[in-house]
Formats: structure tokens, sequence, C-alpha cells
């Protein structure tokens, strides 16, 4: 790779040994992508220092030392030790495992919410903002148009490429750690114009209007065109903040798709031609009733049992708005003794719920609002559970072959209907 001189210096160590270990690393991976810069990054969310269970013997044998070590070793992949510095860019931390008030509901122990907490405290210490959701852009971090970032988590990452208009691949937890502490990541994929195109053109030919329609069409487009690139044209409405959530992460799960173009809408598509850079796509693809109704069939092909122990709500993380909605929906309800409702947001979203009162609602009707992590990441539904209702294509693909349990798909409202009755009624579109 060509270097300028202020990265061969943090190469050299000239700016400390954790640096150079940073830069050895994205090194390493732009080499092996053949790439041949960097690009500054000014925007970068990941899980700097955080521990899974494999980890969790390091934090339990080192005590105090543990976040450097963790950072070295999981992090930089450095087996020489070094001393985290405070982190260079705007950097945040992602959804994590445990949520330190509603800890006991997931089921997690004093001893993970204690590795937690204190992962948490030296993160920020350097500088990191502890976010702790897959929905940062709902958090306070928006990217800009044209911003280079680099992200993990793949709903934001569609989110950030499609809606914002910035710029990210794939990135994982040692490349985010890496380009925290040096504002560096390899220019190839999403960084590029040339990368950004449309190859796939999906027709849609029903109106594709609440979110559970946006879901759908997500689930089918990232089925169908799987990592590569849709524009849609067609009979939708102009999406949302959360039909674009619900959509994106859809796709993301059932394909691997990192930024879709929706004609005269996200920025990049100005037109049909602008979004596939005046080339022909590779396939020309029809969304129409049939395949809506396949996509309703296969999302809820795991479940057949109509009693409903289980409600999971916000993957993604929920929006204020929807929080809203559930909270009025809820409100001078009381949800099934045979149910479970859990709803999770970010930590931010949820303050903004508490002040609103629509905590104090979803509590009062017997759920709970829970932050940081979800059923799927933190592997926790409630004791017993065997039949779950859910609102989003992403969870219902990842929630039942997690953790074995059947899994309904449908919308909010039929969620919580499910949540007060036990039972599913969730109508086929
Ligand atoms: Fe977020 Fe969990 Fe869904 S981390 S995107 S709520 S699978």
């Amino acid at each position: 790779m060509k270097l300028t001189d202020s990265e061969q210096a943090m190469l050299n160590g000239r700016e400390g040994k954790a640096k150079q270990k940073a830069m050895e690393l994205l090194v390493r991976y732009g080499e092996a992508l053949n790439c041949e810069r960097f690009v500054d990054t000014t925007n970068v969310a990941g899980v700097p220092g955080y521990f899974a269970p494999v980890l969790l013997d390091y934090y339990k044998a080192t005590g105090d030392d543990a976040y450097d070590i963790i950072y070295s070793r999981f992090d930089l992949d450095s087996d020489e030790v070094v001393e985290v510095p405070r982190m260079m860019v705007n950097s945040c931390a992602l959804q994590g495992g445990v949520d330190a008030e509603g800890w006991q509901t997931l089921g997690k122990t004093a001893d993970a919410l204690r590795m937690s907490q204190s992962s948490e405290a030296a993160s920020a210490g350097r500088g990191i903002k502890i976010l702790k959701t897959c929905t940062p852009y709902l958090a306070g971090n928006v990217p800009k148009h044209g911003e280079h970032c680099a992200w993990m988590e793949s709903s934001a990452v569609v989110y950030c490429n499609s809606v914002l208009g910035a710029r990210t691949n794939t990135e994982g937890r040692e490349s985010t750690s890496s380009a925290m502490l040096t504002g560096k990541i390899p220019d190839w994929g999403f960084h590029r114009d040339e990368n950004r195109f449309a190859s796939h053109h999906i027709q849609v030919e029903i109106d594709v209007e609440s979110m559970m329609d946006w879901g759908m069409l997500g689930y089918f487009t990232g089925a169908t065109v799987q990592e590569r690139i849709p524009v849609l044209t067609g009979r939708f409405s102009r999406p949302d903040l959360i039909r674009h959530k619900h959509f994106g992460a859809a796709a993301a799960s059932s394909g691997g798709v990192e930024m879709y173009h929706l004609e005269g809408i996200t920025p990049e598509a100005d037109t049909l031609d602008k979004a596939l850079g005046s080339r022909k796509p590779l396939e020309v693809l029809t969304y129409g009733k049939a395949e809506q109704r396949r996509t309703y069939d296969e999302l809820n092909s795991k479940a057949s049992d109509p009693n409903v122990d289980f409600v999971m709500l916000g993957c993604p993380h929920a929006a204020l708005e929807q929080l809203q909605e559930i909270a009025r929906l809820l409100e001078g309800k009381r949800i099934s003794g045979n149910c479970n409702l859990w709803v999770f947001t970010s930590r931010a979203v949820k303050s903004e719920a508490d002040a609103l009162g629509y905590t104090k609602i979803i509590r009062a009707a017997g759920g709970a609002l829970l932050t940081d992590t979800c059923s799927s990441i933190a592997q926790a539904i409630p004791p017993g559970t065997k039949v779950a209702a859910l609102d989003s294509a992403k969870q219902t693909h990842y929630l039942p072959a997690i953790m074995g349990i059947q899994g309904w798909f449908g919308s909010t409202t039929d969620c919580i209907a499910a949540a007060l009755t036990g039972r599913w009624n969730g109508v086929r579109p």
C-alpha cells in the first residue's frame, strides 16, 4: 500500500505502540484486498474491547488490566499487550449482550453485568461514545453524505450507505477498533464511486406502505439479489426512517445487501439511470402480490402453534415513534398471563420514552422495555418460550433458528394483539 507520511509514522511506532499495532493490522487488511491506499474515516462504530463468553475468562483472570489485554489480543490481533490510548476519531460502541437495568429480565448474571460495565467504563475513558445500539443514527450518530465511515452491524451499514449516502463496508471488530485509533480504513468497496451502482432492478408492482410491507419487500430483495446492489422502482410510498430501517435490515439478513437505491428517493438515485451508473442491469425482477405472499409464507414457515408465549419488538432497535405506537396499543390493557412482551431500543431513545411516559405504559401492561441488546444478540428469551411473535423480518430470520423456537411474523398491531390474547391471529396479505 502507498502510505502517507503520517500513516508511515504511525506504522513506524512514532505515535505509540497501540497505533503501530492498529496500522500493522490495517495494512495487512488492505494488502489482502490489493488495496492501494487508505481513506480518512471520521466516524467509527464497533465493539471495542467487548467481552464475549470466550473472553470472559480473560476478564476474570486479569482484573483491572483486562481492557488493554482484550483490546491488544482480540481487537488489534497483537500478542504483545499494548496500552490503549484515547481514540483518534469520533467512535461509538454498538449493541452488546447485557442491559444494565434489565439484566435480570434477560437472565444475565451479576458477574456478566459487572464485566460489561467495566468494559464500558474503560471504553468511555478512551473517548468512545457508549451508544449500545444497532441504530446509532437514532442515538445521535448521523454521518453526512459522502462521509467515510467504518461501521459494523449489517442493518446500520445498509442504512448508512443507502439512506444517508455515507460510505462504509461491513467492517469487523478488528478493523473498527484499529480505525478508532488511527482514523484510517482501506479504500475499497463502498468507499469508491464505481462500487456504489446498482446491478439489479426490482420493479415493484403492488402498493408498499406499512412497516410490515417494507419488511417483506426487503426480505424478498435480499433473498433475490444476495450481496448485490438493487435499485427499486414502482409503486411504493416514500418510506420514513422506520420503513427504511426495516427494509434494509431484512435485505441484509435474507441476503447480504449493504446498499440499495430507491428511484427518486435515496440520495444516489435521482433517476434509474443514475442508480445504475448508466449500465444495463444484470437482471430485472418483479415484486407483485404472488412474491409478497410467498415472502410472508416463507417468514411464517417456522410457525404452526397459534399459542404465543413471547412477543419481541424492536429489531432494529425501536424508534421513539414505534414506542409511541406500542404504548398507544397497550394503554389501559394488560398482556396475557401466558405471554411475555419485550421491546428493545437504545438507551438514548429509552430515556426519551421514559420522559414521555411510554415506558410506564408498557410496564403497566406487563411488558418490559430493554436496551443495549436484543433476544438474538443476547440469546435471551423468557424461560419456557416455545412460540414467539415478531414484527421484524430480520428477527424472524434469526431468532427461531438461534433459540429453537417457533416464530410468527406480522405487523406491530398483530404482535400486540398476540401479547394481549396469547393467540396469533396475523393476517396474510
Ligand atoms: Fe439490532 Fe438485534 Fe435486530 S442487534 S438489528 S435488534 S438482531
